[in-house]
């Protein structure tokens, strides 16, 4: 393997020849900072273009940007103490931002087929403004004939009325970010639940009635020992939610991790990335073995056919995005954009009337081919029949030289049903994923 990228820089640990610090979940391609202001120009355009982009599935993202506290390991932009003032200005902001989408020639008429409403923590919001931003949001384009509506939850903050509110809005999916079971890891890690808080907020979503509940683990936090991370593993098992999704912990630059760390952390325990693997293998095989499949590099659903991740798999096979509020990620018609992540001048683009758009990258048809290359490999098979008839090139001839390599290596399997990943290849194909990248933007970063 001759690509063992360090993202951003970072610390070498724990005997591990991989960057412990440092960006590592590949979120889309071309990495973030090859994004520039000067591409903005593209969007207006697009957007100007009657019905621009009504081929893919349109899908929308609400990012809610306040949390109690932060976690040592978090990068997402997310404040903490913000007034409940704060929060009814903000979500009234991003339904103005969805009426400016709105109002444009591409997006008139096109409704969503599927909503994501993450953080941050949504659940923090106070069941008015939850109820008032729902309310907002789909006077503006119903989300009624949507395939899946999402809503991210932290266990002390999933209350029975909360609940409530999500389900009469059409909530079909609850993603509870649970991370460990164990009281001492979740409280050196700056969680600001306890293990109760898990059992109880479970509960009361069971009763809400969800189609789909989501658990997410992170294999690796502070503190961890391979004691506790499987009996997390074995409590989800038992809980049987519908998909379990158990992340690698990453420690980007930005994090307060990663500060302390910097500061000479002396005690900070941490383990390396194969023994992440390992571990999230072993974790796999557990959940195989009480009758999960496993689905793509990070979870493993009940039943295959009708638990599906649809946020994930449209945005991988293509799928249009517009993305609400600060910070937030879109993707139009191979244009993907940004927010500008300051609050302040996020509300004085929208008071404006102006998409608070901060950069852009207009994608050509091999970068497109690459994206959608590389994230569908996150799922464990490239049906490249799909890709070849969609993008009028054939993905086995143009990656030819990085698959050659990682099949030698045991990561993958090329034959007629297109590219498989092995199980070991799954594990770290967020690693070997710039393989595939164009060579000027395999050391971009992801921040
Ligand atoms: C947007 S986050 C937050 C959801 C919610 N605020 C919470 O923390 O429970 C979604 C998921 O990303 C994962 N995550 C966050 N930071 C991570 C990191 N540094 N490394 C790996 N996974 C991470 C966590 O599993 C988390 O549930
Ligand atoms: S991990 Fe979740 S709760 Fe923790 S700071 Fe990040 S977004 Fe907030």
């Amino acid at each position: 393997m001759n690509v063992e990228p360090n993202h951003s820089g970072g610390h070498v640990g724990c005997g591990d020849e991989e960057p412990q610090t440092g960006n590592y979940f590949v979120a889309t391609y071309p990495p973030f900072a090859t994004w520039t202001p000067e591409t903005v120009g593209a969007v207006s355009r697009l957007l100007e273009k009657p019905q621009a982009c009504s081929d893919a599935p349109l899908g929308l993202y609400v990012h809610i940007p306040f949390c109690v506290e932060r976690c040592q390991y978090c990068y997402y932009l997310s404040h903490a103490g913000k007034s409940l003032r704060d929060m009814d200005v903000y979500v009234d902001a991003v339904a103005d931002e969805w009426r400016l989408y709105r109002n444009t020639p591409a997006m008139a008429g096109r409704d969503p087929s599927f909503v994501y409403f993450g953080g941050g923590t949504p659940s923090l919001l106070p069941n008015k403004t939850l109820a008032r931003v729902m309310d907002r949001l789909q006077s503006i384009a119903p989300w009624t004939a949507a395939e899946e509506v999402c809503f991210e939850c932290a266990p002390k903050t999933a209350t029975g009325s909360k609940l409530s509110i999500l389900r009469d809005n059409g909530v079909t999916r609850v993603n509870l970010g649970v991370q460990s079971f164990n009281d001492d890891v979740l409280r050196q890690n700056g969680r600001v639940h306890l293990a109760a808080d898990v059992d109880r907020a479970y509960e009361a979503i069971r009763i809400a009635g969800f189609p789909l509940v989501n658990i997410d683990l992170i294999v690796g936090l502070v503190g961890e020992t391979e004691a506790s991370f499987f009996e997390s593993v074995d409590r989800v098992i038992a809980m049987a939610p519908e998909s379990v999704t158990i992340y690698q912990l990453e420690i980007p630059v930005n994090t307060p991790l990663c500060h302390e760390l910097d500061a000479g952390g002396v005690d900070v325990d941490l383990i390396s990335w194969p023994e992440k693997r390992r571990r999230l293998g072993i974790a796999f095989d557990r959940l195989e073995a009480a009758g999960y499949t496993v689905r793509s590099a990070y979870s493993a659903v009940r039943d295959e056919k009708e638990h599906t991740f649809v946020y994930q798999d449209a945005q991988y096979h293509g799928a249009d995005l517009v993305g609400l509020g600060v910070a937030s990620f879109s993707y139009l018609d191979g244009v993907h954009f940004q927010n500008i992540a300051s609050d302040e001048r996020y509300f004085e683009h929208v008071r404006g009337q102006a998409l608070p758009i901060r950069r852009a990258y207009e994608l050509n048809n091999d970068e497109r081919l690459i994206r959608e290359f590389v994230l569908q490999l996150k799922l464990g098979h490239v049906d490249v029949d799909r890709l070849r008839d969609r993008f009028c090139v054939d993905p086995l001839h143009r990656f030819a030289d990085a698959l050659q390599e990682l099949q030698r290596d045991g990561e993958i399997q090329v034959d007629v049903n297109g590219v498989t990943l092995t199980r070991d290849g799954l594990l770290r194909v967020d690693r070997f994923l710039p393989m595939f990248y164009l060579p000027g933007h395999r050391d971009a970063g992801y921040a």
